[in-house]
């Protein structure tokens, strides 16, 4: 008879060595809570498809905040819903913008709360793409100005730091000049550098009322089949100045997530997002899934696959298991 002489379920036998073995632990401290910020006061809009998740105005919205804190959430990431909406997304530029309004807030009541700011146009825009249309497609090179006015605007009222989620070409070396431009150049910027055009973000475009009014964001977001045009993304926005580089989605890009991290010495975040958070909540709502150990389990396997943070509506359901 012959037995094995390495036997690894040694090391499984009880949970205390189970402990001591474990290779990757989800701490708080990985974990970002995305936030919806709407116009008003006392409006708390529950987003049906995200249970648990609403677009909040800013008074209930620096509520949110407190809490998050309290229960040991760093960091927020904020996107907003105008009053109304233009051509080319101006209104995310002005000064009394609705993020730079939430950002104020906050800042003032929860001010060690991390703030971190989409930066976009989608929501901002009457068409509902990601940039300044000009023959029937976003013209690149006119929405890197407006990009780089939201970015200037939202320094100016206090964000702790920017994430350009558009995909237009050279948007973080324009919003990297803007900002030092006007003084801020210890502003860090997370670039969405692969960000796929993926239908994983359906719910997310209910909750910020920034689905595209005609067409698709294929012509400016990664197809879901590329791989290495992924590292050429990143390393594009580590040249132009990126601080952090994100993949996004999360789940179905682990192999992404793993090359970028492997391929550069860069912090990187993971966007877990809406349609891969909502699918959890469906299934949890039926009763087929345990959803604490699923979100777990999700969580853990993106930090092991080489996310530094995630972004994730899960946070605020298991901070308090961390
Ligand atoms: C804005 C933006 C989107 C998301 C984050 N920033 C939507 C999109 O590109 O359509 C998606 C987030 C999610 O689905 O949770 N461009």
């Amino acid at each position: 008879m012959h037995y094995p002489v390495t036997r690894l379920r040694r090391l499984r036998r009880n949970a205390a060595l189970r402990d001591m073995v474990r290779e990757t632990i989800l701490t708080r401290h990985d974990l970002i809570m995305p936030l919806f910020v709407c116009p008003g006061k006392g409006v708390n809009n529950p987003i049906s498809s995200m249970p648990g998740n609403s677009q909040l105005s800013v008074d209930f919205l620096v509520e949110k905040g407190k809490e998050l804190f309290d229960q040991g959430v760093q960091s927020v990431l904020l996107f907003g819903i105008p009053e109304s909406k233009d051509e080319t997304g101006e209104v995310a530029c002005q000064h009394n913008g609705i993020v730079q309004q939430a950002t104020r807030a906050l800042k003032k009541e929860v001010p060690d709360l991390y703030l971190i700011a989409d930066i976009c146009n989608c929501e901002y825009t009457t068409h509902g793409h990601c940039g300044t249309i000009v023959d029937g497609d976003v013209d690149n090179d006119q929405t890197l100005e407006t990009l780089a006015k939201q970015s200037v605007s939202l320094a100016e009222a206090g964000i702790d730091m920017v994430a350009p989620s558009d995909m237009m070409d050279g948007r973080v070396g324009a919003i990297r000049t803007a900002l030092d431009n006007n003084g801020f150049h210890n502003l860090p910027i997370m670039a969405y550098s692969a960000k796929y055009a993926s239908a994983f973000y359906g719910p997310f475009r209910e909750a910020a009322e920034s689905a595209p009014q005609f067409g698709d964001r294929k012509t400016y977001q990664m197809d879901p089949a590329n791989g290495d045009e992924a590292l050429r993304e990143v390393a594009l926005d580590i040249q132009e100045g990126a601080d952090i580089v994100m993949v996004k989605p999360a789940l179905n890009y682990m192999d992404i997530i793993h090359r970028v991290k492997t391929s550069f010495n860069m912090p990187v975040a993971a966007y877990n997002v809406s349609g891969e958070f909502s699918m959890v909540k469906a299934a949890a709502a039926k009763g087929w899934i345990d959803e604490k150990r699923i979100v777990h389990e999700l969580l853990t396997g993106l930090k092991r696959a080489g996310a530094d943070l995630i972004i994730s509506y899960h946070t605020q359901d298991i901070i308090q298991d961390l």
